[in-house]
């Protein structure tokens, strides 16, 4: 059985008090999950949250790593550090970082292999934009993404990580694809995983939606065979619409 995981997603949004009272409103909101939940902060926020979710079960994650472990990277947070102030997940390639800060699927594989190393546990973003969806490429594009992200993973590695389906034109825009699409295409990258590995292994895989996932949508994505939990952006925001979506998590 996968335990499914719900993530906050807060992208570039929060100061300290915002983010220190939207973590009050959801500890008692969030404790009787029945998944894994996460919050996702800015890099400045990691400390603060990881004090402030002590002894709850809610858990601390960044949004980006660095692929090496120290040195002359201005601007890049390594995994080390991340681990430090208390991150235990790490969201990795995020479609807002292919597109806006040149992430390739390069460096998205590196950057997993670098969390792995130092015991973050990764979750993956693959999806298809628009225009690839339109030209009948979904498929292969969540392929060769998922593909090129897990190269050089062992099968014991691939317990700690977490993938995240999320289509491009799908993320903060407001529509979400139907839950028989992203389950159909949860599955397809499930069976890549299965050719990469074995089915057992990609079995036991979490595999998220994420894309405009709300509280009117969520029983509906969480219903599916395949989706085992969110990277749920704009509606992490609010206390009330993020533990919606956890309760949908059974
Ligand atoms: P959204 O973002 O829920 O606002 O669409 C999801 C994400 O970017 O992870």
């Amino acid at each position: 059985m996968r335990k499914p995981i719900i993530a906050g997603n807060w992208k570039m949004n929060n100061t300290s008090a915002a983010a220190q009272a939207l973590i009050e409103e959801l500890k008692p909101l969030c404790k009787n999950a029945k998944c894994e939940v996460v919050i996702c902060v800015p890099f400045t926020l990691i400390s603060l949250a990881a004090a402030a979710t002590k002894g709850s079960n809610i858990r601390v994650g960044a949004q980006n790593v660095a692929w090496a472990d120290k040195g002359a990277f201005t601007g890049e947070v390594s995994a080390e550090m991340l681990k430090e102030a208390g991150a235990e997940y790490v969201i990795i390639g995020h479609s807002e970082r292919r597109q806006m800060f040149g992430e390739t699927d390069e460096s998205v594989n590196k950057r997993t292999i670098q969390a792995l190393k130092y015991g973050l546990k990764p979750i993956v973003c693959v999806g298809e934009t628009e225009q690839e969806k339109i030209g009948g490429k979904t498929d292969e594009v969540n392929r060769r993404q998922t593909i090129a992200a897990l190269k050089g993973i062992t099968k014991e590695q691939l317990d700690n990580v977490v993938i995240a389906y999320e289509p491009v034109w799908a993320i903060g825009t407001g529509k979400t694809a139907t839950a028989d699409d992203a389950d159909t295409t949860i599955g397809l990258i499930r069976g890549v995983v299965a050719e990469l590995f074995d089915a057992k292994t990609a079995g036991g895989l979490r595999i998220q939606y994420g894309g405009s996932m709300n509280a009117a949508n969520c029983d509906e994505l969480m219903a599916k065979e395949h989706i085992d939990g969110g990277l749920i952006g704009g509606a992490s925001l609010k206390a009330a619409d993020f533990s919606r979506i956890v309760s949908s998590a059974k």
